[in-house]
C-alpha cells in the first residue's frame, strides 16, 4: 500500500461510496421527484453501467491507495443484475474491511440471504416514516410501509445485525411521525439515525425551513429517553451517536446542515457509469471508465485518482450559502448519496 493520499486540507481518502445502478423503484420526492421522474426519464443503459470487472479495477486502485470501506449505492442498488456476484468479489477482496450497502428494502426478502452468502458486511435501509400515508406520499406512491419492514425482517433472518435504519426528516412532511419511529426501533438492536433534509441535486426544492435541526430531536427524544453521547468510532464519522440509558440502544444524528462535517470528509464516490467526485454536491467529475479497460495499466488510473483527491479542496456544506455558487449539482440518485 503507498503512502496516504491527502487532500488540499489533509483529509486522507478512505472511504468509497459507488453507485451500482442509477435506477430505482421508490420515487422519493427528495431524490427523484416523480413530477420530474416520470416514464420518460432517462437513465443508463444496461451497457452504460461499469462492468463487474471495471468495478473491481476501480476497487484495487482504491484499496491501493489507502481506502479499506466501501459502500453500495444507487438509486436502488438491489436492482443491478448480479448484484450478488458482484459483492462475492468485493468481498473476497484483501484491501475490502468494511462492505456495506444502502437500499430502501423492498427487494431484500428474495436477496438479503444471496447477499449474506456473498459476503455482504453492513446493510443500511432508508425508511423515513411507519405512518403508510406519510411514506407513501414521500416515496412517490411507490413503497409501503409493510414491504419495508419485510425486507427489515429478511436482513434479519439472513443474519445481519444492527442495521442502520437512515431517516430523512422534513419539517411538515414527517416529523410529526419521527418519534413513533424511534419507539418503534427502541429495543430493537438496530440503529436510526435522523438525517437532516439536504439541497443535494437541483430538483427537490430544498429550503432551510424544510430542515429540523438533529439538536431539536436530541432534545425531544432525550426528554423522553435520557441519551448519554457515545465516542465516534471513525474520524469524519457522518453521525452523532448516542445510547439510550435504559440500554434500548442506539440513535444516530446526522446534522448535516446545522453541523456539517467536511472537516475530517474522506469520502470519494464513483456514479455506475465510473465518473469520480469528490465531494456529494460536486457539479464537475473526472471519468474514470477509459482507465478501468484491461489493456491500461493500472498506474494511469492511480495517479488520476491522486491528482484528483490531492486537489480536493471541497467543503459544501461548511460553505453552504455563503460562496454565492450556483453550479448544478449531480442528482444524489446518480451521485449515489
Ligand atoms: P456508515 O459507514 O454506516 O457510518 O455510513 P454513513 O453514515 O457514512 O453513510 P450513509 O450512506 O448511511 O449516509 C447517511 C446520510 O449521510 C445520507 O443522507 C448521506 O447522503 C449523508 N452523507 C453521507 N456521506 C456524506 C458526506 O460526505 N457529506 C454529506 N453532506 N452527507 C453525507
Ligand atoms: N437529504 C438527506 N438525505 C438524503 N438521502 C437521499 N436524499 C437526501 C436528501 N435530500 C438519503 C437517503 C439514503 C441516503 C443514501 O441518503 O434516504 O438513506
Ligand atoms: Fe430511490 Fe433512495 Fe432516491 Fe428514494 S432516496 S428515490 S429510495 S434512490
Ligand atoms: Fe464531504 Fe462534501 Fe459532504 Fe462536506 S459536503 S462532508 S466535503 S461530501
Amino acid at each position: 500500500m503507498l503512502a496516504p493520499l491527502r487532500d488540499v486540507r489533509a483529509r486522507p481518502l478512505r472511504d468509497l461510496r459507488i453507485s451500482v445502478i442509477d435506477r430505482c423503484n421508490f420515487r422519493c420526492t427528495y431524490c427523484m421527484p416523480r413530477e420530474t421522474f416520470d416514464c420518460k426519464a432517462k437513465f443508463l443503459s444496461r451497457r452504460d453501467l461499469l462492468r463487474d470487472a471495471e468495478i473491481i479495477r476501480l476497487v484495487e486502485a482504491f484499496t491501493d491507495l489507502g481506502v479499506s470501506k466501501i459502500r453500495l449505492t444507487g438509486g436502488e442498488p438491489l436492482l443491478r443484475p448480479g448484484l450478488a456476484g458482484l459483492i462475492e468479489h468485493l468481498a473476497g477482496m484483501s484491501g475490502v474491511e468494511d462492505l456495506a450497502l444502502i437500499t430502501n428494502g423492498v427487494l431484500l426478502p428474495q436477496m438479503a440471504q444471496d447477499l449474506a452468502s456473498a459476503g455482504l458486511g453492513r446493510i443500511t435501509i432508508s425508511l423515513d416514516s411507519l405512518d403508510e400515508s406519510v411514506f407513501a406520499s414521500i416515496t412517490g406512491y411507490r413503497g409501503t410501509v409493510g414491504r419495508v419492514l419485510e425486507g427489515i425482517e429478511a436482513a434479519e433472518q439472513a443474519g445481519f445485525t444492527r442495521l442502520k435504519i437512515n431517516t430523512v426528516v422534513q419539517r411538515g412532511v414527517n416529523d410529526h411521525t419521527i418519534m413513533g419511529l424511534v419507539k418503534h426501533f427502541r429495543g430493537s438492536g438496530h440503529i436510526v439515525r435522523l438525517i437532516e433534509f439536504m439541497d443535494v441535486g437541483n430538483s427537490n426544492k430544498w429550503s432551510l425551513d424544510r430542515v429540523v435541526p438533529g439538536a431539536k430531536w436530541l432534545k425531544r427524544i432525550h426528554d423522553r429517553w435520557p441519551l448519554r453521547p457515545l465516542a465516534s468510532q471513525y474520524p469524519g464519522e457522518t453521525a452523532r451517536r448516542y445510547s439510550f440509558e435504559d440500554g434500548a440502544g442506539e440513535i444516530g444524528l446526522i446534522n448535516s446542515i446545522t453541523q456539517p462535517f467536511c472537516g475530517q470528509c474522506s469520502r470519494a464516490r464513483v456514479t455506475a457509469d465510473g465518473m469520480f467526485y469528490t465531494c456529494l454536491f460536486s457539479g464537475q467529475g473526472t471519468s474514470l471508465r477509459p482507465f478501468l479497460t484491461n489493456t491500461c495499466e493500472p498506474q494511469a488510473l492511480t495517479e488520476l485518482i491522486c491528482r484528483s483527491w490531492s486537489e480536493r479542496e471541497d467543503r459544501y456544506s461548511q460553505n453552504r450559502g455563503r460562496t454565492g455558487k450556483t453550479e448544478l449539482k449531480v442528482e444524489m440518485y446518480r451521485m449515489g448519496g
